[in-house]
C-alpha cells in the first residue's frame, strides 16, 4: 500500500474548497453501526479534499472494503453519499456481477469508433457521469465497484491505469480524470473462510468477550489478505490506499440498526402522511423478535431490513390503505401468541406506551461503576435501575419490574447469588447475571449452572456486560428459554 499522511487535512489555515462536512465522522457513525475503522480512515480523504490538499494525478483516495455479508461494506458508500451529497442517488455504483465478461466491461469505456453502436454506447464511465453524482455543496465523486471479485480480469486492468494516474481512457481516445474521486472496491474475498472462523459449527453464537473479538479482528483481515494476494496483482494491491476488514457485527450493533430502521419507518410515515400520521409503538420484545428473524452470522444484517419490512412496514401498510388507522393514534406492534409473526392494533386512549428498550437492575455498592454503565446504557437507550442493597434491589424488583438483573456477588447485606436465587423464584423470566472480584465457592458455582446465571469476573468491559446482557434477553424473546 501506499504511504500517504494518516491525518491529510493537516493545513486547517488553508480555505476549504467545498463546505466542511459537518461533522462527518459523526454523521458516518451514526449510519454506519459497529464498524468505527473504516470511518477513522476514510473520513480524513473526504477532509484533505475539502481543503484543497488532495495530491494530483491520482484519485483522492482507493479503498478496498473486505469482511463478511451483511457488515456494513456497500452501506458505508451508500452513507457517505448520504452525508455528503444529501442522497445515496449521489453514488456511481458499478455492480461489477454485471461485467463478468471481457467484452462487457467494454461498456464501461464505450466502443471505440468505428465499431458498430459506437454512437449509441455511452460510457459508464465518462467525465460527464463522474459530474453529474456531484453536488454544489460537494464536488468530490464517489464511486463504487462493488463485489469486485466478479469481474472480467479486463476490469481490474482498467482500473490499474486509473489508480496509478488518475486517468482513463475512453473507446473514443477521451480522457477520464478521476482526481476528483474516492474510490472504493468491495469484494467478498476470504469470506468462506472468515465465515468458518466466525462459526466453526454453524447456528453456534461466537462467545466471549472483546479480547476474543479483537483477536478475531486480526484473523479474519489476515485471512482476508491472503485471498486478496491470491486473486490481485502485487501491482494492483500496491494502488490501494486501504484495505479495511469489516467486523461481524455483535448484538449491540444488530440492535442499534433495528432502531434505526424502527425511526426511519416513524420518519417517512410523518413526512409521507402529513397531518394524517401516526405513532408506530414497537416495543423491546417486538425488537428482539425482529433481530432474531433478520440477523445471522452468516448474513450479518442483509435480511434486517426485509425482515422489517415483510413484517412491520406491509402490514402497517394494509391498514393505512384500507382507512384502518385514525390519524394521530398509535399502533402498537406486538408478537402474536404463537410466535410466528406480529400483530399490530390501535393502542387505547390512555394506553401507556410500551418500553422500547430494556430495563436493567444493577445491584452493587460501588457508586462509580453504577454511574458508569448507567451512561454507557443510556446511550444505547437503556434504563437502569440502581441499587446498593440486596433489601433495595428486592423492593425495586417487585416495583419497576426490570427484564435483567446485574448483581455484584459482595453485598452488604448478602450475596449476590442467594439474592439471584430468591429474585428468579419469584420472577421466573428474569434474566440474572452476577459479576465477582474473586472465585466462587463451588456450591456457588453449581447453583449459578442450575440456574444458568452467567458470571462475570470483573475487571470486564462495559461492551462485555452489554452484550451478554443483549444475548439472554434475545434468547428469552425467541421462546428459546
Ligand atoms: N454496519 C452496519 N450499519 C448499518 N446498517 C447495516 C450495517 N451492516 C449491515 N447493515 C444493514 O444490512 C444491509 C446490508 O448491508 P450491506 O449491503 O452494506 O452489506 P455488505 O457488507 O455490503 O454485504 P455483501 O458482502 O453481501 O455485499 C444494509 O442495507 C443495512 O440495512
Ligand atoms: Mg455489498
Amino acid at each position: 500500500m501506499t504511504d500517504r499522511p494518516k491525518n491529510p487535512a493537516g493545513n486547517k489555515s488553508r480555505k476549504a474548497v467545498t463546505e466542511p462536512a459537518m461533522d462527518l465522522t459523526a454523521v458516518l457513525a451514526s449510519k454506519v453501526v459497529g464498524q468505527p475503522n473504516v470511518i477513522s480512515v476514510v473520513v480524513p480523504y473526504v477532509e484533505m479534499f475539502q481543503a484543497g490538499l488532495a495530491p494530483e494525478n491520482r484519485p483522492v483516495g482507493v479503498f478496498l472494503l473486505l469482511g463478511p455479508t451483511g457488515t456494513g461494506k456497500t452501506r458505508t458508500v451508500e452513507a457517505l453519499a448520504e452525508a455528503l451529497h444529501g442522497s445515496v442517488k449521489n453514488l456511481l455504483k458499478i455492480d461489477c456481477g454485471e461485467f463478468q465478461l471481457e467484452h462487457e466491461v467494454a461498456r464501461l469505456i464505450g466502443a471505440p469508433p468505428g465499431y458498430l453502436g459506437h454512437r449509441e454506447t455511452q460510457p459508464i464511465l465518462s467525465q460527464q457521469r463522474l459530474v453529474s453524482v456531484t453536488t454544489e455543496q460537494c464536488g468530490l465523486s464517489l464511486i463504487l465497484f462493488d463485489e469486485i471479485e466478479k469481474a472480467a480480469p479486463a476490469l481490474t486492468r482498467l482500473l490499474l491505469g486509473v489508480l496509478d494516474r488518475g486517468v482513463l481512457r475512453l473507446g473514443d481516445n477521451t480522457v477520464v480524470n478521476f482526481e476528483k474521486s474516492l474510490i472504493f472496491l468491495t469484494s467478498n474475498l476470504g469470506s468462506r473462510e472468515m465465515m468458518r472462523e466466525i462459526n466453526p459449527d454453524f447456528g453456534f453464537q461466537p462467545a466471549g468477550g472483546a479480547e476474543v473479538r479483537q483477536n478475531l479482528t486480526g484473523k479474519l483481515q489476515s485471512i482476508a489478505m491472503v485471498a486478496v494476494r491470491k486473486k490481485f496483482s502485487p501491482e494492483f494491491i500496491n494502488r490501494i490506499d486501504h484495505v479495511i476488514t469489516y467486523r461481524p457485527l455483535d448484538a449491540e450493533s444488530f440492535a442499534a440498526i433495528a432502531d434505526h430502521e424502527v425511526t426511519n419507518l416513524q420518519n417517512h410515515v410523518n413526512t409521507r402522511l402529513g397531518s394524517r400520521c401516526f405513532g408506530i409503538d414497537v416495543p423491546f420484545e417486538t425488537r428482539q423478535w425482529l433481530i432474531e428473524r433478520g440477523t445471522s452470522p452468516e448474513y450479518g444484517a442483509r435480511e434486517l431490513k426485509r425482515t422489517i419490512h415483510k413484517h412491520l412496514t406491509q402490514p402497517l401498510a394494509t391498514l393505512v390503505a384500507k382507512n384502518q388507522v385514525e390519524p394521530g393514534s398509535r399502533i402498537r406492534v406486538e408478537i402474536a401468541p404463537d410466535r410466528a409473526g406480529l400483530v399490530l392494533r390501535s393502542m387505547e386512549h390512555g394506553e401507556e406506551t410500551a418500553a422500547s428498550h430494556p430495563t436493567i437492575l444493577l445491584v452493587d455498592d460501588n457508586r462509580n461503576l453504577l454511574q458508569f454503565l448507567e451512561r454507557l446504557m443510556a446511550e444505547s437507550g437503556w434504563e437502569l435501575v440502581a441499587a446498593e442493597s440486596a433489601s433495595e434491589a428486592r423492593r425495586l424488583v417487585a416495583q419497576r419490574k426490570p427484564d435483567a438483573a446485574l448483581l455484584d456477588y459482595m453485598l452488604p447485606d448478602g450475596n449476590g447469588v442467594e439474592l439471584a436465587q430468591q429474585l428468579r423464584q419469584t420472577f421466573p423470566n428474569l434474566q440474572v447475571t452476577l459479576m465477582t472480584g474473586s472465585l466462587l465457592a463451588p456450591e456457588e458455582e453449581a447453583i449459578c449452572e442450575e440456574y444458568d446465571f452467567p458470571v462475570l469476573r470483573k475487571p470486564f468491559l462495559a461492551t462485555e456486560v452489554m452484550s451478554q446482557i443483549r444475548s439472554r434477553l434475545a434468547s428469552l424473546s425467541s421462546g428459546a428459554k
